[in-house]
């Protein structure tokens, strides 16, 4: 056996389960009397869920406060007012309700309530570092996609640059997160495919990640391993509750992945196009590049792509084949997952503009995913992918 080193922490509770999220309150007043809840403003208009957890915090004496004000890849301006509410409210808990972004910015808004400055200071890199606890956060996720509910990840986007980052730090970490099934099953389709993608995105990049370790291989394998299974059953049939529980823990055991190892190339670019199409799910962007960065990277990692391969193809298929012939297999994979789930795209069928490729490419080396592919890419190399990936 190879020696090997590594580090692996989990610092969040999970509380899994159908109705999970009844336990809301209890699990607030764990942490504080005083809770400011971070959703969005269709989950606070147009669904009960926020009164049902005012409800039950009222029954443990917990006073709440709603800034419902995120949107979907939440700017620096939106997470700068739910600063200004935190700091007016004084919370002592903060409960991030909704997807990815909602969970993110509750991140983001503990961060800001308790550092000086503007909460994109403390960005990959940015000028500031957290140097003292944030306000504890708590989730409870409406999506199977993003693992924002256990991750150390807060992803912002500043409009006035066209530039979509993350703050990455242990103290983001959530105290705990509330992951119900329950609350996913009127996810539509094609958000159920692209939140779903992020969780494979997420589990195979930390297969490859230079951070990887044994722990989070065997997390990613059983977490890509049911994406390959119930996703397309999540997508074809929202009501399928095998399927969506099945999603729910992928996408938890994945959101562990990424807190121990994390993404790669295909995130950096992703993320690039995130800041330039604000209007592109986060999923869609990497479905569009995925086939692209695999075929690129496939020969520097051949066991990761083959163990991938066999959890794809049909057994009879791939019997008798060598290691690199399964890596090199697995882009058409992907390609055929893809149009399973209804998100075969490019670049161009999501509306991007062939305007913004030069600063998508340029972005892509803002953040580390690209250093931790297992094939460093060039200027060249991505510009060949983006491209590439533009046209289909
Ligand atoms: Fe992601």
């Amino acid at each position: 056996m190879q020696q090997q080193s590594f580090r692996f922490f989990v610092p969040t509770v999970v509380h899994f389960g159908w109705n999970a999220v009844a336990d809301t309150g209890r699990v607030v007043r764990e942490w504080g009397t005083r809770c400011l809840i971070v959703t969005t403003s269709r989950i606070y208009h147009q669904t009960p869920l926020i009164r049902e957890i005012q409800e039950q915090l009222r029954g443990y004496h917990v006073a709440s406060e709603v800034f419902d004000g995120i949107i979907p890849n939440p700017t620096v301006d939106v997470l700068e007012q739910g600063v200004a509410v935190a700091r007016t409210f004084q919370p002592d808990v903060i409960l991030g309700v909704g997807g990815g972004s909602s969970m993110d910015a509750a991140k983001a808004v503990a961060l800001g309530a308790t550092h000086a400055g503007s909460v994109w200071d403390y960005r990959l890199g940015g000028e500031k570092a957290i140097d003292h606890p944030v306000i504890p956060v708590i989730t409870v996720g409406t999506t199977a996609g993003t693992g924002s509910q256990i991750s150390p990840v807060s992803v912002l986007t500043h409009s006035g640059i066209h530039s979509k980052h993350a703050i990455v730090d242990v103290k983001l970490c959530p105290k705990a997160a509330i992951v119900d099934p329950a609350l996913t099953v009127t996810v539509p389709p094609r958000v159920t495919a692209a939140t779903g993608f992020d969780v494979f995105a997420h589990a195979f990049e930390s297969t490859i990640h230079s951070r990887r370790s044994p722990f989070t291989d065997i997390l990613a394998r059983e977490a890509l391993t049911l994406v390959v299974r119930y996703l397309p059953r999540a997508v074809m049939n929202g009501n399928d509750r095998e399927a969506r529980e099945a999603m729910a823990r992928a996408d938890t055991l994945a959101g562990i992945c990424i807190t121990n190892a994390g993404t790669t190339l295909p995130h950096g670019i992703a993320m690039a196009i995130g800041g330039h199409a604000p209007h592109v799910m986060h999923g869609e962007a990497l479905a569009s590049v995925y086939p692209e960065v695999m075929k690129f990277s496939w020969a520097s990692a051949p066991q990761a792509f083959a163990r991938l391969y066999d959890i794809m193809a049909d057994p009879d298929e791939s019997s008798g084949l060598t290691v690199e012939a399964k890596a090199q297999k697995v882009s058409g994979e992907i390609e055929s997952f893809l149009t399973k789930i209804g998100l075969r795209c490019t670049l161009k069928t999501l509306g991007v503009e062939a305007g913004s490729l030069p600063g998508i490419i340029e972005d892509t080396f803002h953040l580390p995913d690209y250093q931790a592919n297992p094939k460093q890419p060039t200027v060249e190399d991505v510009n060949r992918l983006v491209y590439a990936s533009f046209r289909g």
